[in-house]
């Protein structure tokens, strides 16, 4: 049914997707716990509003220009998770602000604070702001609970910030194989946000975010919100053997792809190389996908327009048929589509914008 599909193409499948949104939903309200979605891995309006409309509530972008795309998913809160500095965004901020009931921002260091506070206080804002807190990933956010204290204290003297919780992306989660160890990342961040918060201020907000520990965090003592992004489509770091948290009947985005070539017996070209997949593999079995019906036949190599899939099948394949991928990480591989084709029942039922694609100023 796919023959008349141009490949690559992205194929959403809407009532795994819709079954994904709700289930995170009822996970969360089942606990109290807000859900605050991650946009990064659809960027579209249409997954949005499925989002908002079960009870999602706000949106977490992590560009200005992804926030200025999702003003139009009806959002009417959106926490930009990310360290903004730039004086070129004060009157970008500005204009969300007056369309927004409520735009949080994030401090993430003493020194992109302070640059935050002038591009504030120039645009003659003041918001609220989550302090970040780093809980073993290295990216941005206070390395120790001394940092954070420090800094909520700065972001609490400046007129243009009211300090409005805490937040973390504990995503070094992923690098982690057994379940066991996987527990024991989410019990150490959970751990030093409970310190951070304790310290600061006890009736302030907790967000940590991320689609492999959201199950357990928004059932997990203080925590107030959770911000997953990956879970509305998965893929196959969610899936892995090592810490599974979605099933391979929830996986609802694949990538179709043509089998352009067999120049050897244990080896087929597929149509989608990094310009489809990126460069991004997974972790655990170091490949960009894998075969959506459970061949064994993997993307194990790219370049930019041949995806080399090898395995034990790779014989049955044959020149000219249609695969469906998993991706290895799928949120950046929406990010390189301009629309998907959306699947209802099985059967092909429209197409939608990837309407924040490329939005990364
Ligand atoms: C700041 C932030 N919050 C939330 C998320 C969502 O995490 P996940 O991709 O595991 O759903 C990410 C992902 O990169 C992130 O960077």
């Amino acid at each position: 049914m796919f023959e008349d599909l141009p490949t690559p193409t992205l194929l959403v499948d809407e009532d795994r997707l819709r079954a994904n949104i709700q289930r995170m939903q009822s996970l969360c309200d089942a606990h109290g716990t807000e859900l605050w979605p991650h946009i990064k891995t659809h960027k579209m309006l249409e997954v949005a509003r499925l989002q908002i409309a079960v009870g999602a509530k706000g949106l977490v972008c992590a560009k200005i220009g992804e926030a200025e795309v999702m003003r139009a998913s009806g959002a009417r809160s959106i926490f930009l998770a990310y360290p903004l500095v730039d004086p070129l965004h004060g009157p970008r901020l500005r204009a969300l602000v007056e369309s927004l009931d409520e735009l949080i921002v994030a401090a993430t260091s003493g020194g992109q604070a302070q640059a935050l506070a002038k591009v504030l206080t120039s645009a003659g804002l003041r918001l609220p702001v989550m302090v970040g807190v780093d809980t073993g990933l290295g990216r941005e956010g206070a390395r120790s609970v001394e940092e954070a204290v420090s800094l909520a204290d700065f972001v609490r003297r400046q007129p243009c910030f009211t300090l409005r919780g805490f937040f973390t992306h504990e995503g070094h989660v992923y690098g982690t194989g057994s379940s066991g160890s996987a527990e024991t990342v989410i019990a150490a961040v959970h751990e030093r946000l409970m310190r951070v918060r304790e310290r600061i201020d006890p009736s302030l907000p907790v967000w940590p975010g991320c689609s492999r520990t959201a199950h357990r965090m928004a059932a997990m003592p203080g925590i107030d919100a959770v911000r997953p992004g990956t879970y509305v489509f998965g893929d196959l770091s969610l899936v892995s053997a090592d810490t599974p948290v979605m099933d391979w009947d929830d996986l609802a985005l694949t990538v179709l792809c043509t089998v352009a070539d067999r120049p050897e017996p244990s080896l087929a070209l597929l149509d989608g190389g990094t310009k489809t997949f990126t460069s991004d593999k997974t972790r655990d079995t170091n490949v960009h996908g894998a075969l959506y019906d459970r061949r064994d036949i993997h993307v194990s190599r790219c370049s930019e327009e041949h995806g080399f899939t090898t395995g034990a099948e790779v014989a049955g394949l044959r020149i000219g048929e249609r695969v469906r991928v998993v991706p290895a990480h799928v949120c950046p591989v929406v990010n390189l589509a301009d629309e998907v084709v959306v699947l209802r029942n099985g059967e092909i039922a429209a197409t939608w914008r990837v309407a924040a694609r490329g939005c990364v100023q």
